[in-house]
Formats: structure tokens, sequence, C-alpha cells
């Protein structure tokens, strides 16, 4: 059986985009794959963050995973299993400056003031490679962002293997959704939807109710003319675009399909649809959400569970690792 493993920042509570990008291909996946889920915390410090909302967003991402449907003996959070750390270690020395300089989600988060961030930021995808190949895990879902970080992945882990003149790491293959694998924000068709835009009606967000999500569908940033009938008219409108990749990922269509059924239509009743398609499958997963987080200590019971699941199979595997590059025990 492949083994799969991805992760997700607790840095605030999971959207859209995290949902259809990967959450929900997760809960597909773990069906008939040996899996694991990290809330990666560790990776969570490569920004600037206060120690009190980290644990309120820790156990506040893993109430939604849990309502969206992960089975909870899969789920650990990363800072718990030191598997993470020691590889990461010995993936600091094998990755090369020159391929971290070419990784954009860096350039993306660091902007024009490179200097005052931290290291961490810097070194972030040697750590995500790390969490994958800690476990030998093959398969990776995973959204399009985080593409050029697997193949790094991949480089590092050919790398090690090369230097140390074994097979040890295997290569790794991202599981990307073939729809809605970048889902953009609500307010700007052509930005990524994100945790960090400081627009809330930007990103519809797993805790949302009902009436928030019809709300921030109604406001969602639109153009003026009715929708296409076919693909070739969503050229230059990234805005219905994107609501309408978004209604063909929730209701399992092909976009030629939705167009379809709503071109010639104007917004105002294809958002009534969309807000209606969103609220029948997030809204109870807010609820469940909201239940879980009731009972803070059954959820640290569950990561505490996890993570020892994590060790046991992480463990032997950096053991070796750590062999190989000549340490002694
Ligand atoms: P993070 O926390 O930013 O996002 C978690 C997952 O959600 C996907 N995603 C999106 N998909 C579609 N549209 C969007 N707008 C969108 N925004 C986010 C991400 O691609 C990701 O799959 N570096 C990772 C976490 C990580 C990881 C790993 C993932 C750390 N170690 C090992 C896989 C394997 C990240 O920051 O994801």
């Amino acid at each position: 059986m492949q083994r799969v493993f991805s992760g997700i920042q607790p840095t605030g509570i999971p959207h859209l985009g995290n949902y259809l990008g990967a959450i929900r291909n997760w809960v597909t996946l773990q069906k008939d794959h040996d899996c694991l889920f990290c809330l990666v915390d560790m990776h969570s410090l490569t920004m600037p963050w206060t120690p009190e909302a980290l644990r309120e967003q820790t156990l506040g991402t893993t109430a939604c995973l849990l309502a969206s449907g992960i089975d909870p003996t899969r789920l650990y959070n990363q800072s718990a299993v030191s598997a993470h750390a020691r590889l990461g270690w010995i993936f600091n020395c094998v990755s090369r400056l020159g391929w971290l300089n070419r990784m954009t989600q860096f350039k993306d988060k660091a902007g024009k003031n490179r200097e005052n961030h931290s290291a961490g930021l810097y070194v972030y995808p040697n750590l995500m490679a790390a969490d994958i190949l800690a476990f030998h895990a093959t398969r990776v879902p995973v959204g399009d962002d985080q593409r050029q970080h697997l193949e790094l992945a991949n480089d590092i882990a050919q790398k090690f293997n090369h230097d140390m003149g074994v097979e040890f790491f295997p290569q790794i293959e991202g599981l990307i959704p073939p729809n809605a694998a970048r889902v953009m924000s609500l307010r700007d068709g052509s930005k990524k939807m994100s945790k960090s835009d400081p627009s809330a009606q930007s990103r519809i967000v797993l805790n949302d109710t009902a009436d928030d999500i019809a709300l921030k569908i109604r406001r969602a940033r639109t153009d003026s003319e009715p929708l296409p009938s076919e693909e070739a008219g969503l050229e230059g409108r990234p805005e219905a675009r994107n609501l309408i990749t978004i209604y063909a990922a929730m209701s399992d269509k092909s976009m030629a399909d939705v167009l379809s059924e709503f071109g010639g239509q104007g917004f105002g009743s294809f958002k009534q649809s969309l807000a209606d398609l969103l609220v029948e499958t997030l809204a109870p997963v807010a609820n469940e959400a909201r239940h879980l987080l009731d009972d803070k200590e059954h959820l640290l019971q569950v990561l505490r569970k996890g993570a020892e699941r994590a060790r046991a199979v992480s463990d032997p595997i950096v053991d070796e690792a750590e062999r190989l590059v000549g340490f002694l025990r």
C-alpha cells in the first residue's frame, strides 16, 4: 500500500482553498492508503506568531480536520514527533542555497523585506522534505502552490542517496487535484485564497455559519457581463472563473457542465446556487467543529495518540538516516 503524507499549517482556520486543494482529498485517500496527516506547528514559527494563538489554532485546525472526516488515528502535530527536526537538520546540510534561492513561496512571503525574515522561513522547504521522507511516504496530496516544494524534496532525496551511495529515500509524487488546485480570493481573482489576507471577506473558512457563507458569496467580486456558456468565455475574467471552478469542484461536475447550466445568466441566481451548495457541505463541518472544540482534552488525546503512531513509523527511518550519515549511537 502506498504511504501518503500531507500537512497543514495551524496558522488560522482552514479555508475553502485548503478544503478543496487538500483536506477533501485526504478524506478520500485515507480509505485505501496508509495515511499520515500533520499539523505542521514547527512551520508556523516561520512567520510572526504568539504562543497563545498557536495553541488555540492548533486545536481549532484539529477540530476542523476531524469535522471534515479525517480519521483521528492518522492526525498529529509535527513538534511532538522528533523525527521531523532530526531529519530536517540533515536536509539543511544536503540542500543547496542555490535551490532555496529559486523558491517562489519564499520570495512571495518575504517580499521586499527579505533581510528581516527568519532563517526558518528560508529553510522551510528542507523541513517540508523531511516531513514527507521521514515516513518514506511516496504520495503527497497538496494544492498547486506546493508543487515547487515537492520538486525540491525529490532533489534532496536524490542528492542524499547519491552522496551516501544508497537507495534509501524514495521519489515522491504530488497528488494535485485536477479541479480547484488553486482557489482564488473572493475579493481579487488574481490572488490566491489565503489565511494571511487581511480581508476576512476574501475567504470562506471552515467555521463560517450559513449566513457568513451566503454573505461572502453575495459580496464576492464579479464583473458586469453575464456568465458565458463555454470555457473560452472565461478568458480575462478571473473572478468569474474562480466562482465557476468552486461550483464545479463542490458539485463534482465539469466546468463545461456548469457553464452550460448557468451560461447566459447574470451572477445573481448563480451566486445563490453556489452559496446553497457551499452551505450544504460546509455548515455541518462548522457545526461539528464547534462541538468538538467544547472538549479540548479529547482533541489533545487525539493528537497524542496520533503522535505515538507517527513516532513508531518515523523513528526507525530517521535512525537509519542518521547511521548512514555517520552519527554514532
Ligand atoms: P498550507 O498550510 O499553506 O496549506 C495546506 C494545504 O492547502 C493547500 N492550499 C490551497 N489549495 C488550493 N487553493 C488555495 N488557495 C490553497 N491554499 C492552500 C496547500 O497546497 C496545502 O496542500 N507547506 C505546506 C504544509 C506542509 C506540507 C508538508 C504539505 C508542511 N510539510 C509536507 C505536504 C507535505 C503549507 O504551508 O500548506
